[in-house]
């Protein structure tokens, strides 16, 4: 069993993946922390000395090396289904999860998160509402074509996510 959390920045995809595995007593994998680990530098340090395509090209690589492992949940990064034939890839290899949140909700977690994100650094709270609605309105074009897709207004319980994959899983 392969199942792929997809989503933008915010939407919770680490925290929900990590429930769902211990739930279903998979492996769990964040996929940015799996770039982090192989190419011994951080997210921000890889966009910093090999610009945005750099990267995109090691986040490709590291989903083609994921999706090898079993009875796994992977949580990817905001961007990974919406380059290259990425959403192809995650479809063929898993099940999908989008989880759907509207741009007000994902500009409030992310001006709470810790998490150092070079795509949104430096963003006003309106700054970033209207960089969500910008973006989100293209990437919905792949997040869409997942198998299974969860709108969320608050944080999501496992059972929920469960309850949502039936017939998935
Ligand atoms: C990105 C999302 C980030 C990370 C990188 C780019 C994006 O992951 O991969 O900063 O393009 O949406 P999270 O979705 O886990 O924040």
């Amino acid at each position: 069993m392969r199942i792929y959390l997809i989503g933008y920045m915010g939407s919770g995809k680490s925290t929900v993946g990590k429930g769902l595995a211990h739930a279903l007593n998979l492996q769990f994998i964040d996929l940015d922390t799996y770039i982090e680990e192989r190419n011994l530098k951080t997210i921000p340090e890889i966009f910093a000395s090999e610009g945005e395509d750099g990267f995109r090209k090691a986040e490709r690589k590291a989903l083609h090396e994921v999706s090898e492992f079993e009875n796994i949940v992977i949580a990817t990064g905001g961007g990974a289904p919406c380059f290259f034939d990425n959403m192809d890839h995650i479809k063929k290899t898993g099940t999908s999860l989008y989880l759907e949140g509207s741009p007000r909700i994902l500009a409030e977690r992310l001006m709470n998160s810790k998490t150092e994100r070079p795509l949104i650094k430096g963003k006003t709270e309106e700054e970033l509402i209207a960089f969500i609605d910008e973006t989100l309105a293209k990437r919905n074009n792949w997040y869409k074509r997942a198998d299974v897709t969860m709108v969320f207004d608050h944080d999501i319980s496992t059972n929920e996510v469960i309850d949502a994959l039936k017939g998935f899983i």
